[in-house]
């Protein structure tokens, strides 16, 4: 029997399961547009059209030397940028440089009594601490002693940092930096098994643990973790000789796993050791790895995207300095955490490449109350901020009126991440910033190193809901499926790509080139043997759109990575881990719209015959223990569907986008082509109850969800 919705699905007969990007019309009214105050265009870094204009094409690549001569460097390149091996690309070809002295040495000169780090602890009653350019050259240096001597690292090696934010994390990794030691930090909310994958993919042999930290009032016993990550990396073949952990509380261990002899070490003891040494930075190839940072895709496991020291190091210093309008007097805070590609180009490498005060809050926004981020901004003197739309939305549910009660004062907002709905947007410049604030909304990714689209704060206008126009010698175009470009003002959608290479760009992906080449440069790429970098344009995953003015409204990701709360995660690790669930026999992984967090992750299941359809509940905890386990709580789905069967085409793939349609109220579009039919109208009962309600038009992100795959 055909239902209402299958009528509905088969009215238009599209090419059924591949409706080309260019063909979904976006119904989107245009914002106006706001202006900067006067005060702030008279003091900001970026106001001078005549440097807009350097950075236009035909100053391709010469004009990124302006961003790598704002660094010091021990050898200055010799050649901006070599694309003798698509898409394999070198920047500042012959330069040397380290990313350490880049951030902290260069400073002491004129800065050393300045913060650069203040350290907010969760609890209200703990005193912050404040970390001058000084004594963080003192701390790095001695940490950087430790890994060298004590650890026996070397410049190359990989190191797994899994930790929160407190100020060992920066300091970490600018030890690292130091001697070329490449650095692999895990968000510290990630499982251990999570890390010891990652850790394993990266050949760490050593890892750098915090014993715990406080989150939402919580203690987290996190070097628990640790074991954790030992026996996953040692289950892929890692062996890991040493875990070194920091105390949160130095000379008090606050976790309750034991140290295991001989591996475990207490960092704030080994130190002592190493008091007042300091370590000679080493002096990297302008090409040498940086770090690695694990992302979602659409495979199963993560990949460790590779940045690059100087094109990286350039590109986010000249980012933060242009965009957030960072100046070294200025007291900055982005709420993002450092194990996300925001924390290491915008809290760590940037601001402190340009000698800012750099803000590290170690909780969650809401604790002990909403009022905590105004609080924080108004006793420090917070002039920069810098946060996701999730963040905003959950402080303006809790709190319309909170940031009223406090008196700081925002020159500067970043947002960052996911699309900002113009309501949410409003609400933030009017409340947040007080109407004195200007507003950047980034769009970028953990691959490109830092912002893609935005706008230049002084010279642009600000538009509620759009990034705005590229970043300077960023040139990028909108393509449909076919090829085609999608016009300004077209009103319609395709696939974002950027044309150019830029110093921010990856290098490539840890151990699988290959993959680098087919996930980003083959799709628009028509000859793959051509050396010339104009046939290699970046494809991003996210459609987007370009309004008339030439801003473009990023609408989401096109592949199977669902973005949550700002994060990125890939439905097939979700649906790896619940495979492990001996009684499941198909797991599909789709997004749910949330008020607050953007994107959810819904699971389907159906399990394999025989097994007990009885224990819905039990199996359902197991899902959410595996993924837990597996991915971390950032994972955990909003709900679990048992189905009984999964809508499938005639050649066995599991229709995703179906499910999407279904578990948002959206239109399934045409089915009559699957295997199984009759199943859709099964588990929309499931999902949504015998009543039909009314469909939703739904946003862009869930209408594209799964047609790739
Ligand atoms: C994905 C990248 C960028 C650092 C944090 C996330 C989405 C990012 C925006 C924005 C709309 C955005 C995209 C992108 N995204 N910024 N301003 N407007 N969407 O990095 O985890 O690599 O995620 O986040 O879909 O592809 P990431």
């Amino acid at each position: 029997m055909a239902t209402p919705r299958q009528k509905l699905g088969t009215k238009e007969p599209k090419a059924s399961q591949t409706l080309s990007e260019a063909q979904i019309a976006v119904h989107w009214k245009e914002e106006q547009y706001y202006y900067p105050s006067k005060k702030f265009i008279a003091q900001a870094n970026l106001k001078d059209p005549a440097l807009v204009k350097k950075f236009s094409e035909k100053n391709f690549p010469a004009c990124f030397d302006h961003y790598a001569s704002a660094l010091d460097w021990d050898k200055k390149w010799h050649k901006t940028l070599d694309t003798s091996n698509p898409p394999f690309w070198k920047w500042f070809v012959g330069g040397k440089l380290n990313a350490c002295y880049n951030c902290v040495d260069r400073h002491l000169a004129k800065y050393k009594n300045k913060a650069a780090i203040i350290f907010v602890p969760e609890p209200e009653g703990e005193t912050t601490t404040v970390i001058t350019y000084q004594e963080l050259y003192k701390r790095v240096n001695e940490l950087a002693a430790v890994l060298g001597d004590f650890a026996g690292l070397k410049t190359g090696d990989r190191v797994t940092i899994h930790m929160p934010m407190i100020p060992e994390l920066p300091i970490t990794m600018l030890a690292c930096a130091r001697l070329g030691i490449v650095h692999s930090v895990v968000f510290g909310g990630f499982s251990g098994e999570a890390c010891g994958l990652r850790a394993a993919d990266s050949g760490s042999r050593v890892l750098i643990y915090a014993d715990g930290y406080w989150r939402n009032g919580k203690w987290v016993d996190h070097k628990a973790a640790a074991e954790i990550a030992v026996k996953t990396a040692e289950k892929e073949g890692q062996r890991i000789d040493k875990v070194l952990v920091w105390q949160r509380y130095p000379g008090k261990y606050s976790s309750e796993t034991p140290m295991v002899k001989e591996r475990d070490h207490f960092i704030n003891d080994v130190v002592k050791a190493y008091h007042g040494q300091t370590v000679q930075p080493v002096s990297q190839d302008a090409e040498a790895p940086l770090f690695l940072m694990y992302t979602s895709g659409t495979t199963g496991r993560p990949k460790g995207c590779q940045h690059r020291t100087g094109g990286y190091l350039a590109y986010v210093t000249g980012t933060a300095k242009y965009y957030q309008d960072i100046h070294p007097e200025d007291v900055y805070w982005c709420m993002a955490d450092i194990g996300w590609i925001t924390g290491h180009s915008y809290i760590v490498y940037g601001p402190l490449a340009l000698a800012a005060t750099s803000v590290l809050y170690e909780g969650v926004p809401q604790y002990p109350d909403v009022g905590r981020p105004w609080r924080i901004a108004e006793r420090l003197d917070v002039n920069i901020f810098h946060t996701s739309p999730t963040a905003i939305r959950m402080l303006r549910k809790a709190g319309l009126d909170e940031p009223r009660k406090y008196n700081y004062h925002f020159k500067h907002m970043t947002t960052v991440g996911e699309p900002i709905e113009p309501e949410v947007w409003q609400w933030y410049y009017d409340v947040v910033g007080k109407g004195e604030a200007a507003i950047v909304d980034t769009w970028w990714q953990t691959e490109t190193g830092g912002f893609l689209c935005t706008t230049k704060p002084a010279l642009d206008p600000m538009k509620p809901g759009s990034a705005g126009p590229p970043a300077l010698g960023i040139y990028p175009v909108i393509w449909d499926e076919e090829g085609r470009e999608v016009k300004a003002g077209s009103n319609l959608a395709g696939n974002i790509c950027i044309r150019n290479p830029w110093p921010g760009i990856m290098q490539t992906i840890w151990g699988d080139p290959q993959r680098f080449v087919s996930q980003y440069y083959k799709k628009y790429n028509k000859n793959a043997q051509s050396k010339d970098w104009r046939d290699w344009p970046y494809y991003a995953a996210d459609g987007a759109m370009i309004a008339k003015d030439g801003y473009y409204r990023i609408l989401g990701r096109v592949d199977d990575v669902i973005n949550v709360a700002g994060h990125r995660l890939g439905t097939k690790e979700v649906e790896s881990a619940c495979l492990t669930i001996p009684e499941i026999a198909e797991a599909a992984v789709v997004p749910a719209v949330d008020e607050v967090k953007g994107r959810v992750p819904v699971v389907f299941i159906s399990l394999k015959p025989g097994a007990s359809a009885e224990e819905t509940r039990a199996i359902q905890d197991k899902v959410t223990t595996a993924i837990e386990t597996m991915i971390g709580k950032i994972a955990r789905p909003k709900e679990i569907h048992m189905v009984p069967d999964m809508p499938k085409t005639r050649s066995g793939k599991i229709m995703r986008r179906v499910l999407a349609a279904i578990e948002n109220h959206m239109d399934t579009g045409d089915i009559t082509t699957l295997a199984n039919p009759d199943v859709v109208e099964q588990i929309r009962v499931l999902v949504q109850g015998h009543e039909e309600g009314k469909l939703q038009e739904g946003p862009e992100d869930i209408k594209r969800f799964g047609q790739e795959s």
